[in-house]
């Protein structure tokens, strides 16, 4: 769990990249901001493709382009999106291929941080993916 300044640090980092977001088939944006466990931030936001399949979420952006940096450890994550052409107005979950990938690198007491431009929501990668799926313990990556 991260302090409320924390979170307030990542929802902002995460509406910053969801601006950088590649949609113009769904015209939904999708912003994240990954905090690694030695305090260091990573972003991501959705890159579509006009054949669909290829298309990569916010979270698996901010995800692989930390483990490519060298980074395993992750403490939080805050995830905003909603209409391209509007400000973010509700709690954008994310998806269940996002959180197996959650699930790859993080413990169950993994945050996920969510904000509709008002209020934050936050939740525990245990609670948004129980009875998880996976090969290794996370200690073994
Ligand atoms: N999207 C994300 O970036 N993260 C999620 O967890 C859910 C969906 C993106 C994928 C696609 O570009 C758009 O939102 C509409 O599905």
């Amino acid at each position: 769990m991260v302090n409320r300044e924390t979170a307030e640090m990542l929802i902002e980092k995460a509406l910053e990249a969801r601006k950088k977001s590649y949609c113009p088939y769904s015209s939904f944006s999708v912003g994240a901001a990954l905090l690694t466990s030695d305090g260091s931030c990573y972003t991501g936001a959705n890159i579509e493709c006009s054949s669909h399949t290829p298309t990569v979420c916010a979270e698996r952006v901010a995800f692989f382009s930390a483990v490519h940096d060298g980074k395993r450890d992750f403490s939080a994550i805050a995830i905003v999106g909603g209409d391209s052409r509007e400000d973010v107005s509700f709690h954008c979950p994310p998806c269940g291929v996002c959180r197996q990938v959650m699930s790859e690198f993080c413990k169950d007491d993994f945050s996920i941080i969510l904000y509709d431009g008002k209020t934050v929501r936050t939740f525990t990668l245990g609670e948004l993916l129980p009875m998880r799926f996976g090969l290794l313990d996370p200690e073994e990556r």
